[in-house]
């Protein structure tokens, strides 16, 4: 029998909720969760960070799929230097397989892939890897997706800090001169718009250096789920969440509206 149309049931799915002209304009997300995802299934910590690759094509695709312009994923912070040398080396073959691995779904989907961080301190072939996928993808405009990799947030002001000093020293900036604009072109993020909403999964409820300067005004969003279970619904989850908020920048809420 040919069902009903008036008692059908139309679900709405979470992501025909999300309102096209509120999104978020730069979304960045803390990847955490994994270790404790794989020792939960009795498995070693490197399983978690195999299966935290599934996750991070989920939120790739979801993000670019209903238009996000900018994603920001923290794969490595430079404190992650400080863990067992085999996790560290597992996650630099990780990254070089997730690149080679990638590269089409990058070109398909007109995704444009940069980096952040001190990649100078990658390995040679992880880091031969990242140039050519970022050259290779650099014409792509559909969205910026940006990896932070040997990112720390005080290690990037502290540069720009130098930075700046030096053209300070060499007269080429006068003190006076300085202002954020100037702070801003110094750092890694020069190419990329304020963070509107950070994510972190595992339900640790901390920034972990990140993006210190750029989160100043983003919504933040913690949610229980370990990195490898995220998927493109868990996103739209938290724009959905990010779409309730009002964004006050300071003024009140009678002048917002
Ligand atoms: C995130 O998962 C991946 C990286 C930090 C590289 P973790 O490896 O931090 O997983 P937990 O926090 O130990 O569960
Ligand atoms: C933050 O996760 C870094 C990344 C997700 C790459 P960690 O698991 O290293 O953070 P802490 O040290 O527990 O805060
Ligand atoms: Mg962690």
């Amino acid at each position: 029998m040919a069902a009903n149309p008036a008692t059908a049931i139309f679900k709405v799915t979470l992501k025909e909720q999300i309102h096209i002209d509120k999104l978020p304009k730069h979304i960045a997300i803390i990847m955490d969760g994994n270790g404790r995802w794989a020792k939960q299934k009795g498995m070693i910590r490197a399983f978690g960070h195999e299966n935290g690759t599934k996750a991070v094509r989920e939120a790739v695709e979801s993000a670019s799929e209903i238009g996000i312009e900018f994603l920001t994923l923290y794969a490595f912070s430079t404190e992650n230097w400080n863990r067992p040398k085999l996790e560290v080396q597992t996650l630099m073959k990780l990254l070089v397989s997730s690149l080679k691995k990638e590269i089409s779904t990058l070109q398909d989907n007109n995704i444009k892939l940069s980096t952040i961080g001190n990649i100078n301190a990658l390995p040679v072939s992880a880091k031969k890897e990242l140039l050519e996928v970022v050259e290779k993808t650099k014409d792509n405009n559909r969205m910026t997706l940006t990896l932070a990799l040997s990112y720390g947030s005080r290690e990037e002001i502290t540069n720009a800090l130098k930075e700046i000093s030096l053209k300070v020293k060499n007269n080429i900036i006068s003190p006076e001169n300085i202002d954020e604009s100037v702070i801003i072109e110094h750092l890694y993020t020069q190419n990329l718009p304020d963070v509107d909403l950070l994510v972190r999964t595992s339900g640790e409820q901390r920034i972990s250096n990140f993006l210190l300067w750029q989160i100043a005004y983003a919504e933040l969003y913690f949610t229980e789920i370990l990195w490898p279970d995220f998927t493109k619904n868990h996103l739209y989850e938290a724009i959905l969440n990010y779409q309730q908020r009002e964004r006050r920048f300071g003024k009140t809420s009678e002048q917002i509206k």
